[in-house]
């Protein structure tokens, strides 16, 4: 298997895109705010749209999309340092081989480019891999919000995690 690398996806990565995000959302329901049908519903032209014109990443191995994530520049004078980062998934087969690392630095780059300093997500409190993966990429938890989703009668957690970029 060739090593992982990631770049900036277009348009054309559309039916890629959505098809591991639909992936993403009905492997790991809790992991994610957006559920599988709400995604489901987007039309692919509003997603090749928005691959096109913001900063949204995949990883490949041996050519396939292995998994994605999207950038989120805040746009206020005072904030567009900071982006947040969502839908970040890799699939299970390449888990553990160092592709959502790859992703990950791929972010941080290009999240560099344009200006942003510091990183900014939720996670799950309970998505205790997701933590330890971004506890060693560099990030912090700098608080909780209680009672972030609501599913089936259940409230869960979330931890807000910061890494400031140099
Ligand atoms: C989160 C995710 C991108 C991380 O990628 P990954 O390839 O699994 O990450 P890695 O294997 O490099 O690192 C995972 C860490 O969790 C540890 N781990 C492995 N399995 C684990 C488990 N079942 N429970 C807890 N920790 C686990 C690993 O040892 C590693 O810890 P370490 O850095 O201290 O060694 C990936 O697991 C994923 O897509 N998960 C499902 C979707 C998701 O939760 N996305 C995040 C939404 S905020």
């Amino acid at each position: 298997m060739t090593e992982p690398s990631a770049r900036r996806l277009t348009g054309a990565d559309a039916p890629d895109w959505q098809r591991l995000r639909l992936e993403a959302l009905s492997t790991y329901p809790e992991a994610f705010l957006t559920t599988h049908d709400e995604a489901a519903a987007v039309p692919i032209s509003a997603i090749a749209k928005r691959l096109d014109t913001g900063h949204t990443l995949g990883v490949f191995q041996d050519t396939a999309m292995v998994g994605i994530g999207s950038l989120n520049q805040l746009t206020k004078a005072q904030t567009k340092h900071r982006a947040e980062i969502g839908a970040f998934f890799v699939r299970p087969a390449a888990q553990g081989t160092g592709a959502a690392a790859a992703l990950m630095e791929a972010m941080a780059e290009g999240a560099q480019q344009i200006g942003v300093r510091q990183l900014e997500l939720y996670v799950a409190a309970s998505n205790t891999r997701a933590i330890a993966f971004y506890t060693r990429a560099g990030f912090r938890e700098v608080g909780q919000i209680p009672n972030a989703t609501l599913s089936n009668g259940v409230f869960e957690t979330d931890l807000i995690m910061v890494r400031e970029l140099s």
